[in-house]
């Protein structure tokens, strides 16, 4: 067990394990824990007020809206996650991901090929959506580790993971275990994220941390750092089926915990806001939210996702209402 008592940590890990995909250096091996990066106070008051000030302020002229939309769409981890999913309807999600807005509507504006960042998928559905998105540059996310309650043991979630990873899933969405974190079994928890992302091999595990069933703040604060030094490659709101989902209070607390660790490590860690969003205007929010904590960088998909199942609808809506002036009604623009 990792011993969260002591005192110097050897700081290894960034300068020996980092590996450099492009111009990002992605989480790739886990730092050792440091107990004062948990020593925080979170000022809910001051992070509510400056959430609200955020929804008032943010006002996207006509031109830029249509160039964040568009942003939006890339960075949509497009979803379906029931229990009657079959191949058939998860291969039409596929064909949306792969082409999230009308032809025509890209190609007015010179924007041909956009796609979804991904599609979320449960485990057993990979090798269809795996066969569906091959040669796309569409990532392919399945869930894992018992989903969404993460109430199933260790060796089963490992296992699960494994599977997926086996089948071409490209991302892993672990869901962590609330229980650690509401005991503040910090060390637990970051040695149960390692063995996850030992599982996960090559495929990049985004953590989610259910806030809406975790007790305040700072508990958030603290599950988000610790899943990051663990090697999350993007940490999570929520599963969808919490009561209470991605909020842009809590996303600022995540947030502002991924610019502190990317400030004592180099690490940049992405963000995925999820459940229950569904308008445009939300996912606006929710970009422009990154771009003013964490810098244009973290506006796109490969630090930034919204998972969400119906969001596309709106936004190709607001893309044609932006091109041609007109909302198209909701059923011209089915989902699948
Ligand atoms: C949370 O998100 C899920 C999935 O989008 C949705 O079904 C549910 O109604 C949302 N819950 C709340 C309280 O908004």
């Amino acid at each position: 067990m990792t011993d969260f008592n002591e005192t110097h940590y050897v700081f290894k890990a960034m300068v020996v394990y980092a590996v450099l995909i492009a111009d990002v250096v992605v989480n790739a091996f886990y730092e050792p824990p440091r107990p004062t990066l948990l020593e925080v106070l979170v000022n809910k008051p001051a992070i509510i007020r400056r959430a609200q000030s955020h929804v008032k302020r943010r006002s996207i002229k006509k031109k830029a809206q249509l160039a964040w939309l568009l942003r939006a769409v890339a960075c949509t981890d497009i979803t379906t996650l029931a229990g009657d999913d079959t191949d058939e309807n998860v291969r039409r999600l596929c064909a949306k991901a792969k082409s999230p807005i009308r032809p025509d509507l890209l190609a007015a504006i010179g924007m041909e090929g956009l796609t979804c960042g991904a599609v979320c998928v449960y485990p057993s559905r990979v090798p269809a959506a795996a066969a569906a998105l091959e040669g796309t540059g569409v990532e392919l996310a399945a869930v894992a580790t018992g989903f969404p309650c993460g109430q199933t043991p260790m060796h089963t979630n490992v296992q699960e993971i494994e599977y997926a990873v086996a089948c071409g899933a490209t991302e892993i969405d672990i869901v962590v275990a609330r229980e650690l974190i509401i005991a503040g079994e910090w060390a637990a928890l970051y040695d149960q994220l390692v063995e996850y992302k030992k599982a996960c091999g090559s495929a990049h595990m985004k953590s989610i941390l259910a806030i809406g069933q975790l007790p305040d703040y700072r508990m958030v604060y603290k599950a988000s750092l610790i899943a990051m030094m663990a090697g999350s490659d993007m940490i999570k709101t929520s599963t969808g089926t919490e009561s209470i989902n991605a909020s842009l209070e809590v996303s600022l607390v995540m947030v502002r915990a991924i610019r502190d660790y990317y400030e004592q490590t180099g690490y940049m860690v992405g963000f995925k806001p999820a459940g229950g969003i569904r308008s445009a205007k939300t996912a606006l929010g929710y970009l422009s939210l990154m771009y003013e904590e964490l810098g244009h960088r973290w506006t796109k998909p490969d630090l930034f996702r919204i998972g969400a199942s119906s969001l596309i609808i709106d936004v190709e809506r607001q893309i044609e209402h932006g091109l041609t002036g007109a909302y198209a009604a909701k059923h011209y623009m089915p989902m699948s």
